[in-house]
């Protein structure tokens, strides 16, 4: 039980659009991992349902919704500890996101930043999904109740609409959620306000290009980032290319600001060596980048290597990879069904058949 009256829950989604990058490994996948080992109930979801607002050839999005899942496996997540599933089997998401559209006001949907950039100039063209997308999201977390959410620092305007969405619900329809006895906690609520996860010394891993940018899987320029299946020679080489700086790493933090570039580096050996962004300077403060860049790519490599070569073995049984999504969705469906049941008597819409 969490301090608030609700069962600690953890879900997390992925968006099955094109290749994993190290940002998301690091910022989300590799944090799922170690939640699996905390004890608490894990729920992770390839979001097939987000990943189609902007287009995806159909031809590809299946593949990719396997790969993505064998890239789940391979980085160390367990069907038997976590629910592994693809969005689009339990329908309760997209029930729900309806619900959350009714709930959500334009004005709060109008200052989400990633709508803007995903939209660009061309706004009148957008999907209308694109715009609704937080919604569905906070569907997603909500419709299982949770209350931890593992996600890069990208996510946390998100995640605060979701809370918005949560807490909205819970006040618009107080009285009646007291009235049938669905209040949970101190609060009486309905729906938990779940917390963001964003920890560790990558929640924002840059572009290698510009360390500015976000690294990003719809980045035109592959050089920009590192792909969960690059070969060793194309990490080693994406790596020996990265933008940098021609000074020296400093010996502290401190040295790094006004050096996103240097600092992205940095932190991205930090992360995968479980130390803190000071640590690691200690240790390569005053070294030119010729001499960080070769252990970085070996770090990176030593990492990413083992997962890439997993995720091929994995991807030669496409039957097992559906067995284990058609289970995770059951086991989904058997906690996000009766969540949105509740939340059609609370609404009160006529429910005759569940
Ligand atoms: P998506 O598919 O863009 O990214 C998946 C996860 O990877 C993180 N991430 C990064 N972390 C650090 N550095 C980066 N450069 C980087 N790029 C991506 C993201 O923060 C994310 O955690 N809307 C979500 C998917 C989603 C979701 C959810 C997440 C849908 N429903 C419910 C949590 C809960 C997205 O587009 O992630």
């Amino acid at each position: 039980m969490s301090e608030t009256g609700f069962r600690e829950r953890v879900f997390s989604g992925v968006q099955p659009s094109g290749n994993l990058t190290l940002g998301n490994y690091l910022g989300a996948i590799r944090r799922f991992v170690e939640m699996q080992e905390s004890g608490k109930e894990t729920i992770y979801c390839v979001v097939d349902l987000h990943a189609i607002t902007v287009w995806q050839d159909p031809e590809k999005l299946d593949r990719a919704t396997r790969e993505l899942t064998a890239g789940f496996l391979a980085a160390g997540l367990d069907p038997d500890r976590s629910i592994l599933f693809n969005q689009s089997q339990v329908p309760a998401h997209a029930e729900l996101a309806w619900i959350f559209n009714c709930v959500a006001r334009m004005g709060w949907l109008n200052r989400m930043t990633q709508f803007k950039d995903k939209a660009g100039k061309n706004r009148e063209n957008a999907s209308v999904g694109l715009f609704v997308y937080p919604n569905l999201m906070a569907a997603d977390i909500l419709a299982y109740h949770a209350t931890h959410v593992p996600v890069g620092e990208d996510q946390k305007q998100h995640l605060e609409l979701t809370r918005d969405i949560a807490a909205k619900f819970n006040h618009d329809f107080a009285d009646r959620i007291a009235a049938l006895g669905l209040g949970k906690g101190d609060e009486g609520g309905f729906f938990p306000l779940p917390e963001p996860v964003i920890e560790g010394a990558a929640t924002r891993v840059m572009s290698l290009r510009d360390g500015t940018k976000k690294m990003s899987k719809s980045d035109p320029s592959d050089m920009s980032r590192i792909n969960l299946v690059d070969s060793d020679e194309t990490i080693a080489r994406k790596i020996r290319k990265a933008k940098t700086d021609p000074e020296p790493l400093p010996s502290e933090p401190a040295g790094l600001e006004g050096r996103p570039e240097a600092k992205n580096l940095v932190n991205i050996l930090a992360a995968l060596e479980g130390k803190s962004p000071a640590a690691v300077l200690a240790e390569h403060g005053g070294k030119p980048f010729s001499a960080f860049k070769p252990v970085l790519a070996e770090a990176i490599i030593a990492e990413i290597g083992p997962i890439r070569d997993r995720m091929a073995e994995i991807l030669d049984g496409p039957a097992e990879i559906d067995r284990i999504l058609a289970e995770g969705a059951e086991r989904a469906e058997a906690i996000a069904g009766p969540i949105v049941d509740q939340v059609h008597d609370i609404v009160g819409f006529v429910r005759s058949r569940r």
